[in-house]
């Protein structure tokens, strides 16, 4: 058993950029949610540490029956693994949430009806409003970060980006670009100061219409994206005629209360947006219409039987694929009669006598460098080559493997379709414009951990956009191979 401070560690709650959230249970007997930071993790610089205090700071002053509760931060606390290991750590000990993600509900038993979409977006509002009333914006609202309690009710956690309203010097208004990106207001994207009550909206508005739809409104909040574009225009009717597209969606499945409210809150200029108090008085929800506690915990006591088993699936695949490679002896990696090997590897086989042999150099992982799309891995690079490339000739992507270093470019393109993006017919003869991205990913070593890779994808040309759909895309299509962090 591992242990920290006076807590025994169990299972792994979850895990996100800097710290790892494991159940932690004192001498009594009592579970708790313990944010554990490493102090060795290059990623904890000092930066990091500052958000962690204000972290803290925001964290101790919450008490509402919708927000996590805090019960205890330790600067500095050394944890003891298993094997006697001892690493300097700090940590927050919260109250503990059992439920799960709400995003894992949307994502494994689908979205939810209108009643509760009612709901949980008055809980929402309730918990945003306290913390703004609390003196703070939370900056980093998303699905991942909202989680339900046992009664299926909703605990809002993570306030690792949460900010004073008034702003670090005091101006009523916040610069630092933070957050995620498919929720992040346009003038965040912009670089523009921003007001902190005011991007929180805007994140709720994307989660309302995540929770209904099954899927995000828009990638990204800017002009280039063909959804967020149409908002931006004043063509919310457009926005909504393709959202409500008949091959994908029922005959008037968004109601008309809920596209008004929605395009209010997500609009482009700040002073347009709906505040909370005008979204409390907007008839979508003052209307009434929200299910009962009962009705809630009732179908959530099933989706939660979904969640589970997906989750016990997901264990079993990753398991099965670990089996697979740790049997398998190949260190190389072949393609169109080339061999990829490491400078300094053996060959394992003989039979390459035709085949041209390349040894690629492996570069090492810095952990101070900023990768934005990248993920780790326990594989070896000929298996995440073989991977990688085997997923891009399914998607019939071409691509140009480097002969030296473990690394491979590709291009992508796109049609910019000016107008109702969903209409076949005006792709085919509209005007548009064609999107080009040039991507890179390169395997690396994690310096001094052993068997510990870095996939990382970066933009050399192009469109931003079209590079985070892509990179998007193949680290979900990898997600097998994505089974590292670099803390543990
Ligand atoms: N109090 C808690 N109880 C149960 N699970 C939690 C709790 N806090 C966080 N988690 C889980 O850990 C994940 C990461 O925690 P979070 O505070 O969001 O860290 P990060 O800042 O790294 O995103 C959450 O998405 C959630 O799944
Ligand atoms: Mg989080």
């Amino acid at each position: 058993m591992s242990v920290v401070d006076r807590y025994t560690l169990g299972r792994t709650l979850g895990s996100g950029f800097s710290a790892k959230v494991k159940v932690g249970t004192d001498p009594e007997g009592n579970q708790f949610a313990l944010k554990i930071f490493r102090h060795d993790n290059p990623q904890f610089n000092q930066k990091q540490f500052k958000l962690l205090k204000e972290e803290v700071e925001a964290t101790t002053q919450m008490d509402h029956r919708h927000v996590v509760k805090y019960y205890h931060f330790m600067e500095h606390a050394t944890m003891i693994k298993k094997n006697g290991q001892q690493v300097p750590v700090a940590f927050i000990a919260q109250e503990m949430v059992t439920g799960g993600e709400l995003f894992d509900y949307v994502a494994n038993s689908g979205p939810f009806e209108e009643s509760v979409c009612k709901y949980y977006f008055k809980q929402m509002l309730q918990a945003v409003h306290y913390i703004h009333a609390k003196g703070f914006s939370h900056r980093d609202l998303k699905p991942e970060n909202i989680l339900l309690d046992k009664n299926f009710d909703i605990k809002l956690v993570d306030f690792g980006f949460a900010c004073p309203l008034e702003g670090r010097d005091g101006s009523g208004t916040n610069r630092s670009v933070i957050g995620t990106p498919g929720y992040m207001a346009p003038e965040i994207l912009q670089r523009q100061p921003y007001q902190g009550q005011v991007v929180d909206v805007f994140a709720l508005g994307v989660i309302l219409f995540i929770l209904y739809s099954g899927h995000p409104p828009f990638s990204m909040a800017n002009e280039e994206d063909t959804y967020y574009k149409l908002l931006a225009t004043n063509r919310s009717d457009l926005f909504w005629k393709a959202h409500a597209n008949p091959t994908r969606k029922p005959e008037n499945f968004y109601s008309e209360h809920f596209k008004d409210l929605i395009t209010c809150m997500l609009q482009f200029h700040p002073h347009q947006r709906l505040c909370i108090a005008d979204i409390v008085g907007h008839p979508w929800l003052s209307s009434g219409g929200a299910a009962t506690p009962e009705a809630v915990r009732a179908e959530f006591a099933h989706r939660q039987e979904v969640n589970k088993r997906k989750a016990l699936e997901e264990e079993e695949r990753k398991r099965a694929q670990r089996d697979q490679v740790s049997n398998a002896v190949r260190r190389d990696f072949q393609l169109d009669g080339k061999v990829y090997l490491s400078a300094g590897e053996d060959l394992m086989e003989s039979g390459h006598a035709s085949a041209e042999i390349i040894r690629l150099t492996l570069k090492e992982f810095e952990p101070d460098s900023c990768q934005t799309h990248a993920f780790f891995s326990t594989y070896r690079p000929d298996y995440l080559l073989n991977q990688l490339t085997t997923k891009m000739r399914e998607q019939g992507q071409e691509f140009e493997i480097s002969d030296q270093s473990w690394k491979i470019k590709f291009d992508v393109s796109k049609k910019i379709v000016s107008g109702d993006g969903d209409n076949e017919q005006e792709q085919e003869s509209g005007p548009f414009n064609q999107e080009y991205s040039q991507i890179q990913v390169q395997i690396m070593k994690v310096r001094d951990q052993d068997d510990k890779y870095c996939v990382s994808f970066s933009r050399k040309a192009g469109s931003s956009i079209l590079f985070y759909d892509n990179a998007n895309k193949y680290i979900d299509l990898l997600e097998l191979c994505n089974n590292a962090t670099l803390d543990s």
